[in-house]
């Protein structure tokens, strides 16, 4: 385990001043270029799921940085693949979640239809930061019918607390393959 987060933390690239000043912004482009850390990570990603029983049935990706770690995961863990998107993008009826950014809001939908009453749903991201993200999609997963056994991330900043956000709904592993703490 400490070698995945020794690959992911070497793979990350800290972009000071974006988007804005005082922001340092986590970039993932290296990771996702260099073709033997992508695999490990997408592998890291899945594996605490990898032949559960009773098994994963759905992964869902958060537009849009998820999209590209949630649908490989999905294949390897031989689940379907159900994108959660930014309000508009979906064609037929949907269920929506706003949520607070610094600052505004912004709204995740998901297609009513996209799970099987009861089906086992794992969601995959970039990052957890404030975790108002991931809280909005489990949200949206629970709305829908489904269950959320589990959240994975690539990495977790622990000191915007969004695994205690999350605290409040119950009975699935959050985990982060690399946690930093400032
Ligand atoms: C980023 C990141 C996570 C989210 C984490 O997405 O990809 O999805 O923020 O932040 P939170 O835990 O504070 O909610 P962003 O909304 O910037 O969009 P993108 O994935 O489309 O780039
Ligand atoms: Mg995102």
């Amino acid at each position: 385990a400490g070698d995945i987060a020794d690959l992911v933390r070497s793979r990350i690239r800290d972009v000071a001043d974006y988007p804005k000043p005082g922001i340092v912004f986590k970039d993932i482009t290296p990771l996702l270029a260099d073709p033997s850390a992508f695999q490990s990570t997408v592998e890291a990603l899945g594996s605490p799921w990898l032949g559960a029983s009773p098994a994963v049935d759905k992964v869902v990706g958060i537009e849009a940085r998820g999209f590209i770690l949630a649908a490989p995961v999905a294949l390897a863990l031989g689940a379907g693949f159900v994108p959660v998107r930014k309000a508009g993008k979906l064609p037929s009826a949907v269920l929506s979640r706003s949520y607070a950014l610094e600052y505004g809001e912004a709204t995740l939908q998901v297609h009513r239809d996209a799970f099987a009453p009861g089906e086992r749903v794992l969601v995959v991201d970039d990052v957890l930061a404030t975790g108002g993200t991931v809280e909005a999609t489990t949200s949206l997963i629970r709305e829908a019918g489904a269950e959320v056994v589990g959240v994975s991330v690539l990495l977790e900043l622990a000191f915007l607390a969004g695994r205690a956000r999350l605290e409040g709904q119950d009975g699935f592993d959050v985990r982060a393959l690399l946690t930093v703490s400032d």
